[in-house]
């Protein structure tokens, strides 16, 4: 897939592929175009040239509820919540494309679709209890600390069902013990049939959890592997570090 934003070139013939299950690593040093391609696959960027398939099905170009419907949901890597909402609020905000029948219906309140609210909200707070944020359920959203704002999404994304769920540097500014919670919370999702991408600089979350990895750099893939033969590559770590560190390690 390419991407270009006037003149300059942000994703040169980037591609790869996630099987069913796997949990995928996008990695690479900053403005090398992860968001970008996050953005492109999720529908908020439309890309210059390229194919997106989920399960077969060409999406490239979709608006994003219309991915939703495919099964697509996502995280950002600045979480962007209704700060006046409450957390519950957020939470549901996601899961409109549940409830049965259209706008109109829902605005007549039928009992099906009170019922069906109702079973979402129980939902959407199993999910926050089973991601430890059951005690902030009617707080609102601008009381939290940007870290919790992030296991707010990942709850309003988890609401939404997804087949394939794109996570955005989820690990940012997290303290130790809580990526470690964070890896044992992506390990249930994929017990859950979902498939992840993620996208992290914390390599220690990103050896732990995928099955293979991307590295991008300057908007072009550097290489693809596991994350051991990432973390060892010479191009990677002079993507990151430098050229004299990547000869150290030679
Ligand atoms: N909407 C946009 N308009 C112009 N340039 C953009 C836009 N979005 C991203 N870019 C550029 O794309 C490059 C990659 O950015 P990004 O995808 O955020 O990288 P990463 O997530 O890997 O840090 C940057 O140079 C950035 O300035
Ligand atoms: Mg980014």
């Amino acid at each position: 897939m390419n991407l270009r934003f006037g003149g300059i070139t942000v994703l040169h013939d980037v591609g790869f592929e996630v099987e069913p299950g796997q949990i995928f690593g996008l990695v690479g040093p900053n403005g090398a175009g992860k968001t970008s391609l996050f953005n492109c696959i999720s529908g908020h960027y439309k890309p210059s040239s390229g194919s997106i398939t989920i399960d077969g099905v060409e999406v490239l170009g979709s608006a994003p509820a219309t991915l939703a419907r495919h099964g697509l949901a996502r995280t950002f890597q600045h979480p962007a919540l209704q700060l006046h909402a409450t957390v519950l609020e957020n939470v549901l905000l996601g899961a409109h494309g549940r409830l049965p029948g259209g706008p109109l219906e829902w605005s007549m309140r039928l009992p099906r679709t009170v019922r069906s609210e109702r079973a979402l909200r129980i939902e959407a707070l199993e999910l926050l209890e089973r991601n430890g944020l059951g005690w902030a359920a009617k707080v609102r959203a601008d009381e939290l600390s940007h870290g919790l704002h992030k296991g707010v999404e990942l709850c309003r994304a988890l609401l939404m069902r997804p087949k394939l769920l794109l996570l955005d540097e989820p690990a940012a500014g997290l303290p130790h013990a809580e990526v470690e919670q964070l890896i044992e919370t992506v390990r249930r999702i994929r017990e859950d049939d979902i498939t992840v991408v993620v996208v992290e600089h914390h390599m220690g979350l990103i050896a732990a959890l995928t099955d293979r990895v991307v590295v991008l750099d300057h908007g072009r893939t550097l290489m693809e592997g596991t994350a051991a033969e990432a973390q060892s590559d010479p191009r990677v770590i002079e993507a990151y570090i430098g050229k004299d560190a990547a000869d150290d390690a030679a």
